[in-house]
């Protein structure tokens, strides 16, 4: 375990900074050592403006609840030795940009965020920084204000998505694995991200549209009428932005082994719709819309679900 202030691997002796205090934010933050870790404030903290730390309840997986108290990121202070982003994903660009200030041009920036493309906006935006993005299977949930649970047990790959970010790579794994999480290092970590795009292209629309829990998508009338679809659209984009084919069987195959596998849960976007919140729709059915677009391929099930997502949420 890393000694409290330090992490293994890193360069500098700061804590690692976390922006997006949200689920994942909160995980992450709950298994961390104690004292390796702080929020990003959204406001900066100063002795006038209050609180200094952010308390929450946290149940891990296993084991009793645990209260977690995390200090916030001092700008005084500020030169973490890493960055995750654990943002929504259409606030990452913003976040990260209102940041940069007090991040070193030599710090990893590695981005948490379901979907795609905005990964890819934030590498094309700072080409010569390390950033790296991590996909993690790992799920949490807030099912009431200051309350944090790690639902379900998974794993995070992590992997470049800029040149610089090749040799930052090890210690990022090293660092983000003193949590006792699983994680693993990716050297094509566009592939992953493809392979937890496909779950949520093919649950999260349809939970928040049908407003259930993920299991109960795979008997409706609705879902069943428009999955073949759908899969057969994912597989088209997928080959044509990754080279790589995967049979639309296989990936339905995919979307209801995790459907059932996380029966019960309420997924993001279906969490998104019952709070009001912008969803993330963009960057998955939309994302998938998009690259269709650019590479020729009718995404006309993928562009329904985008549209009547936005039709709930404006
Ligand atoms: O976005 C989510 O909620 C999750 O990634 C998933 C896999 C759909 C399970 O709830």
């Amino acid at each position: 375990m890393a000694a409290p202030g330090r992490n293994q691997g890193l360069s500098g002796n700061g804590t690692i900074a976390i922006l997006g205090a949200g689920s994942m934010g909160q995980l992450w933050a709950g298994y961390l050592p104690t004292g390796t870790v702080t929020f990003v404030p959204r406001r900066e903290v100063t002795p006038e403006t209050g609180k200094s730390a952010l308390s929450y309840t946290f149940q891990p997986f296993e084991g009793p609840e645990v209260v977690v108290t995390v200090p916030y990121l001092l700008a005084t202070e500020a030169r973490p030795p890493l960055l995750m982003v654990t943002t929504k994903a259409g606030d990452t660009l913003d976040a990260v940009e209102s940041n940069l200030h007090y991040v070193s041009p030599d710090t990893p920036i590695v981005l948490f965020q379901n979907g795609m493309g905005c990964q890819q906006a934030v590498a094309e935006r700072w080409p010569q920084r390390p950033i790296l993005a991590a996909s993690t299977t790992e799920g949490a949930n807030r099912p009431t204000p200051g309350c944090t649970v790690h639902a379900g047990k998974g794993e995070t790959w992590v992997g470049p998505l800029t040149g610089s970010a090749t040799t930052h790579l090890r210690q990022v794994v090293t660092a983000l694995g003193t949590s006792g999480l699983t994680v693993h290092a990716a050297q094509d970590i566009h592939r992953r991200l493809w392979d937890k795009l496909i779950i949520n292209a093919g649950i999260n629309a349809f939970t928040a549209i049908l407003d259930c829990p993920n299991g109960d998508i795979l008997t409706d009338p609705f879902y069943l009428e428009h999955i073949d679809e759908l899969c057969d659209e994912i597989a088209k984009v997928m080959k044509g932005d990754t080279e790589e084919a995967l049979p639309s069987i296989t990936i339905r195959e995919r979307i209801e082994m995790i459907a059932r596998k996380t029966a019960r849960n309420t997924s993001s976007m279906r969490s998104d719709r019952q709070r009001g919140r912008p969803t993330e729709i963009d960057f998955i059915n939309g994302y998938i819309v998009r690259r269709g677009h650019e590479l020729g391929v009718d995404v006309p099930t993928n562009q329904m679900l985008t549209n009547r997502i936005k039709q709930l949420l404006p």
